[in-house]
C-alpha cells in the first residue's frame, strides 16, 4: 500500500467552500491557499495513524475526510499569517504569491481567521456522521487544543516576540515543539484516536509525532539555508533577514542533520514498538518518516 498526494487532496478538496456571494473574495483567497499544493504531509500522516490502528469496526472517510480537511486548513491559515508583513513578511508560498501579495493584506487576514473557523466547522460535520461518538468528541478537542495558545498559536507567539533576539536551548524548543511539532502530534493523534486507539497508544503516537516534528523544524531551517528557491516554494534565507536564530543558525548544517536523523529514527523507533493492526500502513509512515530526512522541500 501507498498513499500519495493526490489520493489525499481527492479526499480534502470535497470540503473546501464555494467562493460565491459577497464574502466571495475572503473565500477566493482561502481556496487560492489552500488549493496551491504543499505536501500535505499532515492529513497524509492523519489517515496513515488512522489506516495502521483501524480494525474491522473501521470508520469510513465521512469520519477522518472532515478531520483531514481541517488539519490542512489551519495548518494553510498558519501559513497564510506566518508569511504576513507583521510576522515573516514573505513573498513566495507553495510556489506562488503569498496571500497578501495577491489579495492584500486585509482580505489575507480574513482568509487566515475564514480557513481557522472553517476547519471547525468542517471537523464538526463528523458529529452529524456519528451522533454522541465518543471517539470524535476526542478527536475534536485534540484538534482544538493543539491548534490554540497551548498548541501552534503558542509556539508563533514565542517565535515573534523572539525575532532579533539571542534564545536559549529552552526557548527554541518551546517554539518548535509548539510551532511546528503540535499541528504533527495532532495529525498523528486524532488519526489514532479515531481508529479507537486507546490512551496509552494515543501517547506513544504523540511521543513519536513529537520527534517528527522537531526533526521536521530543523530539516525546514536547513532548506531556509542551503535549499533551492524554485523547489521548496519560498523565499530562502527568510529566517536570516527576519534575524531569527534558528537550530540551524546556532548549531551549523552538519549538527543540524545529525539531529535530524536521530529525532526520525527516535520516531520510528516508537512506532516499530506500537502493536498495530495494519503492519503496511506502518510501513508507509516509517517511510514517510525517513522521506522526510532529506526531503528538498
Ligand atoms: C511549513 O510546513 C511550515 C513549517 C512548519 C515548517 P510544510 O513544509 O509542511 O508546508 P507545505 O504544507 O508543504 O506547504
Ligand atoms: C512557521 O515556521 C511554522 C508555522 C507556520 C506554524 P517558519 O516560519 O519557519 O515556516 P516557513 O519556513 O515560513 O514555512
Ligand atoms: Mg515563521
Ligand atoms: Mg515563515
Ligand atoms: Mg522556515
Amino acid at each position: 500500500m501507498q498513499i500519495d498526494v493526490s489520493d489525499i487532496e481527492k479526499i480534502i478538496y470535497k470540503y473546501i467552500p464555494t467562493a460565491k456571494g459577497y464574502q466571495q473574495d475572503v473565500l477566493s483567497a482561502m481556496d487560492y491557499a489552500f488549493s496551491a499544493g504543499g505536501k500535505r504531509l499532515r492529513p497524509m500522516m492523519m489517515k496513515l495513524c488512522f489506516d495502521m490502528l483501524s480494525d474491522e469496526t473501521a470508520y469510513d472517510e465521512s469520519v477522518i475526510g472532515p478531520f483531514m480537511a481541517a488539519i490542512e486548513m489551519i495548518h494553510t491559515s498558519s501559513l497564510i499569517h506566518d508569511d504576513l508583513p507583521a510576522l515573516d513578511n514573505d513573498n513566495l508560498r507553495r510556489g506562488k504569491p503569498t496571500v497578501h501579495v495577491k489579495y492584500g493584506e486585509d482580505v489575507a487576514i480574513l482568509a487566515g481567521d475564514g480557513l481557522l473557523n472553517y476547519a471547525y466547522e468542517t471537523a464538526a460535520k463528523a458529529f452529524t456522521v456519528k451522533p454522541g461518538d465518543v471517539r470524535v468528541e476526542k478527536a475534536f478537542a485534540i484538534l482544538a487544543a493543539k491548534s490554540g495558545v497551548y498548541g501552534m498559536l503558542g509556539g508563533q507567539s514565542l517565535d515573534v516576540v523572539m525575532t532579533g533576539k539571542k534564545i536559549n536551548d529552552d526557548q527554541l524548543e518551546f517554539i518548535y515543539l509548539y510551532k511546528t511539532s503540535a499541528l504533527i502530534e495532532c495529525s498523528m493523534m486524532v488519526g489514532a484516536c479515531l481508529a479507537g486507539a486507546d490512551d496509552t497508544v494515543i501517547a506513544k503516537i504523540e511521543e513519536a509525532a513529537r520527534a517528527v516534528g522537531m526533526a521536521f523544524q530543523v530539516q525546514d531551517d536547513i532548506l531556509d539555508i542551503k535549499g533551492d528557491e524554485a523547489v521548496i516554494g519560498k523565499p530562502t534565507h527568510s529566517d536570516e533577514k527576519n534575524d531569527k536564530y534558528t537550530y540551524a543558525t546556532i548549531h551549523g548544517i552538519e549538527e543540524s542533520k545529525k539531529y535530524v536523523k536521530e529525532m526520525s529514527d527516535k520516531a520510528n523507533g516508537i512506532i516499530r514498538d506500537i502493536d498495530v493492526i495494519n503492519d503496511s500502513a506502518r510501513k508507509d509512515l516509517c517511510s514517510l518518516i525517513n522521506a522526510l530526512i532529506d526531503r528538498d522541500r
